[in-house]
């Protein structure tokens, strides 16, 4: 072996230290500067090929503890620059994951409630009556037989009053109390309404109302209603035409036409079914309305005598009522097909109401 010239060495050490330096500058990767410190301080990188010069007997006790020295304060400049460079793409690394967050784009938005279609129909309906003039009141889902059905004009024979055929009944505590029902139309709160108050009065009364019906495409055991009463001196069946198209019109457009079918409901005299020329076909005749050309959408007539004989007004009390089912209206202006979507809750279903 050539004899050591220490000088040597120490320009070889110095020249390890300038490449790698040069080494690691052009590093990019972590795993580029893993692979310098391996090649350097690894246990067979450059730098250990020197201290083995050390044990091998070729220098002097002096030699050896200059080169010693020296051995040491390249490996921990080596140590140094190689930590260094592995910081400064650690911090990249972290700037540019932090460019996935970007705080320009746009909120996630938290998911908001919306209307049920019901309730839109209903107030859709309200609105419309409320522009001319009518005052929205609501009553109670649970009723009296009064209330439901005697003050009605509904005598106690009348099929509607039948136990789980028609209606609800609620079970009684004692036997003493008057019994009490599920309300199975919102007409009992025309009875409510007019006990506390004289004429003259316009309203319309939104609710939940029941009927032991086998649930299908177009029943429910509950459904929606929406009741009108106007009291008024003078008020003829004219005016009930003109309210009824006014808000059909708002409702389906003002072309739409409808047609009043006489009728019998104890409650009003005369009474009229109310047909709407079908929104589908205008009447032609299609699926939707049975080839009929008209769709039924509610009950109305003239207040029966007895009805206001039940809340005290005065013989010659004139007035006006009807009737619609809110479900009906709903699946006619929403293309629904199913009643039972409204109740199952669905979002896939709910969602698409905005
Ligand atoms: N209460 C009737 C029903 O449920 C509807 C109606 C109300 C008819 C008011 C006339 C007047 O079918």
């Amino acid at each position: 072996m050539e004899p050591l010239e220490i000088g040597r060495i120490e320009q070889e050490l110095e020249k390890l230290l300038s490449d790698t330096a040069q080494a690691l500058s052009k590093a990019d990767q972590p795993v580029a500067v893993e692979e310098i410190r391996v090649k350097t301080l690894g246990r067979r990188g450059g730098l250990n090929q020197f201290f083995n010069l050390l044990g091998q007997g070729v220098l002097t006790a002096e030699e050896k503890g200059r080169l010693g020295q020296k051995l040491n304060a390249v490996k921990q400049k080596l140590e140094q620059a190689i930590q260094e460079r592995q910081k400064k793409l650690d911090k990249t690394a972290g700037a540019r994951a932090s460019v996935s967050e970007d705080p320009t784009l746009p909120g996630i938005l938290p998911q908001g409630g919306r209307l049920h279609p019901i309730s839109q129909t209903i107030l859709e309906i309200l609105t419309i009556f409320q522009e001319i003039g009518f005052s929205v009141v609501e009553g109670f889902e649970g009723e009296t037989e009064f209330h439901n059905f005697d003050a009605l004009n509904i005598p106690p024979e009348h099929p509607s009053r039948t136990e789980s055929f028609d209606t609800f009944y609620l079970a009684k505590e004692r036997d003493a109390e008057p019994s009490r029902l599920l309300r199975s139309h919102t007409s009992p709160m025309q009875i409510r309404f007019m006990q506390g108050r004289q004429p003259p009065f316009r309203i319309v009364v939104p609710g939940r109302v029941f009927r032991p019906d086998a649930v299908d495409a177009s029943h429910c055991f509950q459904f929606h209603q929406i009741e009108g009463l106007a009291v008024a001196p003078g008020l003829t069946f004219g005016d009930l035409k003109g309210v009824l198209t006014v808000w059909a019109r708002g409702m389906f457009g003002s072309q739409t036409r409808l047609r009043f079918r006489p009728h019998y409901f104890p409650f009003t005299e005369p009474s009229a079914e109310v047909d709407l020329a079908c929104i589908f076909c205008a009447g032609k005749g299609c699926r939707v309305c049975g080839q009929k050309g008209w769709l039924e959408i509610l009950g109305c007539g003239t207040v029966h005598p007895a009805v206001f004989k039940a809340v005290g007004y005065p013989v010659g009390t004139i007035g006006f009522a009807f009737g619609m089912g809110v479900e009906r209206i709903a699946m006619l202006k929403f293309g629904i097909e199913d009643i039972r979507l409204f109740f199952e809750n669905d979002l896939r279903f709910l969602q698409q109401f905005p």
